[in-house]
């Protein structure tokens, strides 16, 4: 998807969220936008949710192994006190520090898997959170988008040199459809930044539109 250039902020936050569904490669494109950057004399934190801080990481540690056990209400409740911190503690500071923030997920992430496949009603996930991030609003979101066998074979290929799939990882390929339908759904729903990127492509290419996108918006 090409960015509209007249849609660029005036006041921007330096901030980038990089999301998608498990499997579609975020961690590979963060990594190669925080060099390119750094290369350009930028200073880059990088931090993912949920987590990013102590408190944080503990609530993943329970919300990542039980929640399937969990009701989608308490997994986005964990997921909002965990953003509450990071926010607070990291996204808000870096901003405000004038320091590029990558976040590896953040709200929207609520939205497409406690809402668009846990069954949450939208605007109750959505003004929670708006509460929870206040003015920490990214300037540009990149969705990974890609179909489920890839994202599923490309989890397996990890979890052979890691440990085991995650609870979310192993919901079903019906739970992940929703989410994956979920991203593109709120990408046209709300008024913030998306571009949509084709994450079957290879690795450079994917990151050779996110920087072309990235250099218009920053004048890189
Ligand atoms: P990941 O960091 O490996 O992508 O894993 C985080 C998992 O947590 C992923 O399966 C998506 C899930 N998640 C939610 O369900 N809701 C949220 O708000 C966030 C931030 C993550």
């Amino acid at each position: 998807m090409i960015l509209d250039k007249n849609n660029i902020p005036n006041k921007l936050n330096k901030f980038i969220v990089i999301e998608g569904i498990n499997g579609c490669g975020k961690t590979t494109l963060i990594a190669n936008i925080k060099d390119y950057l750094e290369n350009n004399n930028k200073d880059v934190i990088c931090s993912r949710e949920p987590g990013g801080t102590p408190i944080g990481d503990s609530l993943r540690n329970i919300v990542l192994s039980s929640s399937k056990e969990m009701t989608p209400e308490a997994q986005f409740f964990i997921m909002s006190a965990s953003r509450a911190e990071y926010v607070f503690k990291k996204v808000r500071p870096t901003i405000n520090n004038g320091s590029f923030f990558i976040s590896d997920r953040y709200y929207y992430s609520s939205l497409a898997f406690q809402s668009y496949a846990g069954g949450l009603n939208f605007d109750f996930v959505y003004n929670v959170s708006k509460e929870v991030i206040k003015e920490c609003i990214p300037d540009i979101t990149f969705i990974l988008d890609l179909d489920l066998e890839t994202a599923s074979k490309r989890l397996n290929l990890r979890n052979e040199n890691s440990n085991e799939k995650d609870s979310f990882e192993s919901e079903k390929m019906e739970y992940h459809q929703k989410v994956r339908n979920g991203f593109l759904d709120l990408s046209k729903k709300l008024p913030e930044r998306f571009v949509i990127l084709d994450a079957t492509k290879n690795k450079e290419q994917v990151f050779n539109e996110a920087i072309s996108i990235l250099k218009d918006i920053y004048k890189l």
